[in-house]
């Protein structure tokens, strides 16, 4: 068949980005613009702010996708755009241009789930294309998000597990927050990429013992997620032993909870990863994990060892697809449209959309 482009949109949150992907999974062109000068200064992201943001820069991004690929609206042969989830004053920047350009131009029109994309980009970026198969085990965790997944195929999910709470990258923004962690300049992921650098600085040790392991108490086989307590006792904690006059203190603090995130994470897969594999289904044939969260080095270690210990395939794309990107909406477009979902021009934003 002949490959088909497809430009992807994506405007949930608090990064404007359009890209333009090929089915061979070939990227001819990634546009991401951020807001840390509009974000930083207020502790974090404000949706109206955002979306004022995504008004400005949205139009300019779309521009140099195309310019940045050599192509034009009428090349592509579908336009894909983020329609939920997200917030609610974001996403319909994001749709309204995709539905105009798709209009205007007469080209298929395809709303993506945001969760989806992330937990598709897997196949774009594996050196195999279109690998991992159908079925794969996704963890998927973002700012928004904590969730455990099996995918069955293009819009067929079984979700395994979803946070009772906070998503772990809201109690990662909290903490990085609570340390006054500056985001660090040029680099993408905010206050979780600042969390990630200072506990490079520190270890473990003097913190551990001190932070509850969330949800250990409880029934053990209970299979979700939970971070709000974690997140409390880490701002109390650092009150308590005035974390914050000590910089290596704060380079405990973050990696001592960093720790505690990735062992509550391990704990959870493992009981996953074990259920999955005593089922008598088909195989599934890789463990992937996508979202912001996922662009973490530290994380993505301890998972390799993991996926390692239950003897499957570790699949998590580089950093900078793990993060909010248009290629990543883009790829799911494509997905879609190869397996015919196509929606009509007047489709409406889902900023609360379940998987
Ligand atoms: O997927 P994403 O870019 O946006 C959402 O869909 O939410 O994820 C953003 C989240 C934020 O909580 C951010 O702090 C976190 O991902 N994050 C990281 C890192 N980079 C981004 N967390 C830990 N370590 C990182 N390197
Ligand atoms: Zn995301």
């Amino acid at each position: 068949t002949r490959p088909v482009i497809v430009l992807g949109i994506e405007t949930s949150c608090d990064d404007t980005a359009a890209a333009i992907v090929r089915s061979d999974g070939t990227i001819l062109s990634e546009v991401v613009k951020g807001q840390q000068s509009l974000h930083e200064p207020m502790g974090g992201v404000v949706p109206t702010l955002a979306s004022r943001g995504h008004s400005e820069q949205l139009p300019g991004v779309i521009c140099q996708a195309l310019a940045q690929a050599q192509v034009t609206v009428d090349d592509l042969d579908a336009i894909a755009v983020t329609r939920g989830p997200g917030l609610p004053p974001c996403l319909p920047v994001g749709l309204n241009a995709a539905k105009t350009l798709a209009a205007v131009h007469g080209k298929p029109l395809i709303g993506v789930h945001h969760m989806e994309a992330h937990a598709l980009t897997a196949r774009m970026t594996s050196s195999l294309r279109q690998h991992p198969a159908f079925p794969f085990m996704t963890l998927l965790i973002s700012g928004g998000h904590t969730l455990l997944l099996t995918v069955n195929g293009v819009g067929d999910y079984d979700a395994l597990a979803t946070t009772l709470d906070n998503a772990v990258g809201e109690a990662i923004d909290k903490t990085a927050r609570a340390l006054e962690l500056a985001w660090i300049k040029g680099r993408r992921g905010g206050p979780g990429a600042a969390l990630e650098q200072a506990a490079l600085n520190g270890s473990p040790e003097r913190y551990e013992q001190l932070l509850p392991m969330p949800m250990l108490q409880r029934n053990k086989s209970t299979m979700a997620f939970s971070f709000s307590g974690l997140k409390t006792a880490v701002v109390r904690l650092i009150e308590r032993d005035n974390v914050l006059a000590d910089p290596q203190k704060v380079s405990d603090m973050a990696s001592a909870f960093q720790t505690a995130c990735i062992r509550h994470i391990e704990q959870k897969l493992e009981i996953a990863l074990r259920n999955e594999i005593k089922m008598a289904g088909k195989p599934i044939s890789a463990l992937v994990v996508s979202g912001g969260v996922a662009s973490n080095t530290f994380f993505r270690s301890r998972l390799q060892s993991l996926a390692s210990s239950f003897d499957i395939p570790l699949v998590c794309p580089p950093p900078q697809l793990c993060t909010d990107n248009g290629a990543m909406i883009a790829w799911a477009g494509i997905e879609r449209l190869q397996a015919g979902l196509v929606d009509d021009y007047t489709i409406t934003t889902l900023p609360k959309w379940p998987i």
